[in-house]
């Protein structure tokens, strides 16, 4: 049954959170459903066929549940995906855009660095995006496989997700890089752990605040007062193709707050 201002929210897995935070912030009062595909997980390594056909099931199931506009709060199903749903359905979608733009605006050194998914990568998609706001600033892409997987396992500052983020980051920085983009909405779980690594004098930058404000201003109501500190949106539900129990114990880490996922469909 349609809910108004309800909207959907999916990912590969977790995250879509790092985006539902900042939409959430914006819109305490927000009814959400959060989808995390972790039976599926990750996509950056699938071709884009089965990234859409994915896409479409949640999208499905989304609908069901009576949302009136989806999230895609992921880079790599964005790049794969959204022109795909926007064809094929009539409800809003809003997508990811890696930060390349303010990026390239904010850089002194002339290099930036973009970290994203293999598939991501893989695409035209975002080296269209790089060739439209690169001007004269050279852009060095990195795919960073595994990256993912350590947020999935909540291993946010481990030695194993340390050394990837240094193998991935060091020669961007060693290259020239001040500014380096969070391509993947499971990075900024990692911010903390990358700026320790690469330093006070690199900039990292992601795009959850600016999606925030595209789905605000999509939503038919003006938002309700923030609440300070409380991320916790006044209905929320939470679904899951993987494991609910662990989705669960690590969502509710990288949430902040309690969070019971439950079956994809069930
Ligand atoms: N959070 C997804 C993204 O923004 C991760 C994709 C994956 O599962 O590899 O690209």
């Amino acid at each position: 049954m349609a809910e108004p201002g309800l909207i959907g929210v999916f990912d590969s897995g977790l995250g879509g959170l790092s985006v539902l935070r900042e939409i959430v912030a914006r819109r305490p009062a927000l009814s959400t459903l959060y989808v995390a595909d972790s039976g599926h997980c990750p996509y950056g390594n699938k071709p884009a066929d089965q990234i859409i056909a994915r896409a479409d099931a949640i999208t499905e199931f989304l609908l069901g549940q009576g949302a009136q506009l989806i999230v895609v709060a992921c880079n790599t199903a964005t790049i794969a995906a959204v022109e795909y749903l926007r064809a094929n359905y009539s409800v809003p979608f809003v997508g990811m855009e890696p930060a390349v733009k303010p990026a390239v605006a904010a850089t002194r050194s002339g290099v930036i660095g973009v970290l994203a998914t293999g598939a991501a990568l893989a695409g035209d998609k975002l080296h269209r995006l790089i060739d439209r706001h690169r001007g004269t600033v050279r852009v060095i892409t990195q795919p960073c496989p595994g990256l993912v997987e350590q947020v999935e396992r909540g291993d946010l500052d481990g030695p194993q997700t340390r050394a990837q983020l240094a193998r991935y980051a060091q020669p961007l920085v060693a290259a020239g890089a001040d500014v380096l983009v969070l391509g993947c909405t499971h990075y900024p779980f990692l911010r903390a752990t990358l700026a320790d690594i690469v330093g006070p004098g690199v900039n990292l930058l992601d795009t959850g605040e600016a999606v925030a404000r595209r789905v605000d201003s999509l939503l038919p109501t003006a938002p309700a007062p923030a609440s300070a500190g409380v991320l916790q949106p006044a209905a929320s539900r939470w679904y899951t193709s993987g494991d609910p129990g662990q989705i669960s114990a690590v969502g509710s880490r990288l949430w902040g707050a309690p969070l019971a996922a439950q079956p994809l469909g069930g």
